[in-house]
């Protein structure tokens, strides 16, 4: 397992170009497995995440190539329908891959994705879906089975907008007998991608984006280009690093629509955000807290970047109460924050941070992607050297981390 090595207190200046979005490219990885030509993926990031998608198309039979930042992906002869156990185990969002291959496929094996470090994060959503356009499904020793005889176009009505089930029903209803609507579906703008990735193929979707989605099956896809959003996740990330440092950049490559919820939080906090067609520039000489931050889904402030923003708040002058609502098990960085000398209390689903002047270096591991990255932004910001483990989780979703962050004046190095 790699470490990094961060010396905290150089604040971060300069320009920085955001990656293409890993929530993004996972599921249209996933619907170019149905096209029967050729697609082309633009913008897409080198992360371990995006390689372990790229394994599971070559395991299920895709040829599958990459020069630069463009991925091709042909998969007319790909018939496979299993997807590895060890694949599925490396990366949970595996399970996207279940609505493709049984669009693909008149059964698919997987097996079952378990708990993992944010919660038990069951996939019920997803299955019912499924089974609702006529798959069936059985649980064999930690295994689906899953089998049809032609899937049917219906209504589904989400009991909660899961970005994951919605995909999947996308994924299996674009060629479905029919047309399928989707209720309470969730709106994020990797659903808004997706569709417009499967619409280049040929689909017919309506309403991504918003809470009602109607797709109309359609026999065949074809191949397209098409150029993923950029990472609203990683730039929030960005922006919270620079902000803890009391820095100075402009963040290029991004949608400032997307980031929203976190650059109206960062004003709030007295960080001097201006916004631009495709840029956010953010200045931060002095940082009050903001008293709430709720996660929500999209547009509510999101989930991914609590821990990036808890690690900002633990240095800001004032209480800040974070409230998650979306996973039951996503405060794990709140233990390695304390180490660096934040005050902050959990009680279940809440925590409450009282800011303080300084953090201080530690050793420190990092317990999933989105607070390891925390835990980077808190390092930046601390006095002295701090050691962060396990630092693989960071590299499943940002793209060259230490380069962008050295480049940006951090001091920063892997060990
Ligand atoms: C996606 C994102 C992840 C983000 C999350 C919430 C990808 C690859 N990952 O994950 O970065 O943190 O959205 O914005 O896009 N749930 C159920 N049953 C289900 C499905 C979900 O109970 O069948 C629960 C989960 O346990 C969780 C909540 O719903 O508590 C949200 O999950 P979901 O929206 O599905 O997240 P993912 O798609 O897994």
């Amino acid at each position: 397992m790699s470490q990094l090595l961060i010396e905290g207190g150089y604040p971060l200046c300069g320009v920085i170009d955001v990656q293409g979005a890993k929530n993004s490219v996972l599921p249209i990885l996933s619907a170019a497995l149905m096209s029967d030509g050729e697609c082309s993926v633009l913008n897409f990031p080198e992360i371990t995440d995006t390689y372990v998608a790229i394994d599971i198309l070559r395991a299920l039979g895709a040829k599958v190539v990459k020069q630069q930042d463009c991925i091709t992906i042909n998969a007319k002869n790909a018939d496979g329908y299993e997807i590895p156990y060890g694949l599925m185990r490396k990366m949970r969002s595996s399970i996207m891959f279940l609505g493709s291959i049984l669009a693909k496929n008149k059964k698919a094996v997987i097996s079952l994705p378990g708990g993992c470090e944010l919660g038990q994060r069951p996939i019920d959503i997803h299955l019912a879906a499924l089974r609702k356009m006529g798959v069936n499904i059985e649980e064999n020793h930690g295994f689906l089975e899953c089998s049809h005889s032609g899937l049917k176009g219906c209504e589904i009505s989400l009991s909660f907008p899961s970005v994951g089930a919605t995909e999947n029903i996308m994924l299996a209803a674009v060629k479905a007998d029919g047309v399928t609507d989707i209720y309470n579906a969730a709106r994020e703008p990797e659903i808004e991608d997706l569709a417009r990735f499967l619409v280049k193929m040929g689909a017919r979707i309506k309403g991504a984006g918003t809470d009602h989605i109607s797709i109309e099956g359609v026999p065949s896809l074809s191949g397209c280009t098409h150029r993923v959003i950029p990472d609203r996740i990683v730039a929030g990330t960005y922006l919270c690093a620079v902000a803890a440092t009391r820095g100075n950049a402009l963040l290029k490559n991004i949608c400032p629509l997307h980031i929203y919820a976190v650059t109206s939080l960062l004003k709030e906090a007295g960080c001097d955000i201006k916004i631009y067609d495709d840029a956010v520039s953010i200045e931060c000489d002095k940082l009050k807290s903001v008293p709430l931050v709720r996660t929500m889904p999209y547009p509510g402030f999101p989930t991914d970047e609590q821990a990036p923003f808890m690690a900002l708040m633990s240095i800001a002058s004032g209480n800040t109460l974070f409230i998650e609502t979306i996973f039951e098990n996503r405060f794990k960085h709140v233990g390695e924050l304390l180490r660096m000398g934040a005050k902050i209390t959990t009680e279940g689903r809440v925590s409450l941070v009282e800011g303080v002047k300084k953090l201080h270096s530690a050793t420190v591991q990092a317990t999933d992607l989105r607070g390891g990255a925390g835990l980077a932004v808190a390092a930046l910001a601390a006095e002295g050297s701090t050691v962060i483990s396990s630092v693989e989780h960071i590299y499943r979703g940002y793209e060259n981390f230490e380069y962008n962050i050295s480049e940006l004046g951090g001091k920063i190095k892997k060990i």
